[in-house]
């Protein structure tokens, strides 16, 4: 009778621990069902920095066999904090902002939309986002918090500085960006939105020179980040952003790793 009770219990235990059992999140990310895309260009010497800051260098300092035989290497690099795929943190443009340390790691790792506008922008610098372009977005939605990137399809620039800033005779900018009406529809409709991210070199367009797409969105909180790698096709909605900034406590901005992780399967919704 004992070992009967001992014998049920022990099977009552197993069915509860069956119905409380969730798979852990390695259980579900390494289970073959998951793509893990890049959206990171490489630091090195041809990396596109904003003109004002300095660009990527990286210097050997140790490349060597050492008399046992052992190899060793180790290098320095330097670089200004706004270049290549990287971050702006609200102080950026926003005295009352946080700066990149303080950015809270739950609005670093959410549901990623990519806005692709590329058919629309059709390589023209001169193109300026509006909100009549985001119709099929302006009345959906979201329930949770994410990250918005817009697609304009310049990726494919970044091997040529010149076309990619898109530089003028006299030393300005020409690339598409946002127009403040998306900034404003962004910061004020949508407080979900936690970032926005563009594959061109600032959020504001190439031509802009009092910036108020970074002012908006300082002001509102949201980070940026800017030449994001967008040469490879990304599902719209599904995907979860890491968006892992180097920890620069006091950085206005930083170098970033931006990696997409995504469902093979497309779930039919956000
Ligand atoms: C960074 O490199 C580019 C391309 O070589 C150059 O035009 C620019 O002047 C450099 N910036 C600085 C601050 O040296
Ligand atoms: C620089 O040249 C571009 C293209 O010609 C022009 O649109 C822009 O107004 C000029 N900017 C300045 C500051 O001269
Ligand atoms: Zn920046």
């Amino acid at each position: 009778m004992f070992n009967l009770i001992v014998v049920l219990f022990c099977a009552f235990n197993s069915i509860v621990f069956a119905f409380v059992h969730s798979p852990s999140l390695n259980d579900v990310l390494f289970n073959g069902g998951y793509d893990f895309i890049d959206l990171t260009h490489s630091f090195d010497k041809s990396t596109i920095y904003w003109p004002t800051m300095k660009n990527f260098t990286f210097t050997e300092k140790f490349k060597e066999i050492s008399e046992d035989g052992s190899w060793y290497a180790a290098n320095n690099f330097a670089a200004g904090e706004h270049g290549g795929t990287h971050l702006d943190a609200p102080y950026h443009f926003n005295l009352n902002g946080i700066r990149v340390g303080a950015i809270p790691l739950d609005k670093l790792i959410v549901p990623l939309i990519v806005a692709d506008i590329s058919s629309k922008v059709n390589d023209d610098p001169n193109f300026v986002l509006q909100k009549h372009h985001l119709d099929n977005m302006l009345n959906n939605n979201f329930g949770k918090p994410f990250y918005i990137v817009f697609k304009f399809g310049w990726s494919k620039f970044f091997d040529d500085r010149d076309r990619y800033l898109g530089i003028q005779a006299n030393g300005t900018f020409n690339f598409p960006g946002l127009s403040e009406e998306v900034a404003e529809w962004i910061t004020s409709s949508y407080k979900n939105i936690v970032g926005i991210g563009v594959d061109t070199a600032s959020v504001d367009p190439g031509s802009s020179i009092d910036f108020p797409v970074h002012k908006i969105a300082s002001a509102a909180g949201l980070f940026n980040t800017e030449n994001v790698k967008l040469d490879v096709t990304v599902p719209d909605y599904g995907c979860t952003a890491l968006i892992l900034p180097m920890k620069i406590a006091s950085g206005t901005g930083a170098p970033l790793r931006l990696v997409a992780i995504c469902p093979k399967q497309v779930p039919t919704r956000f």
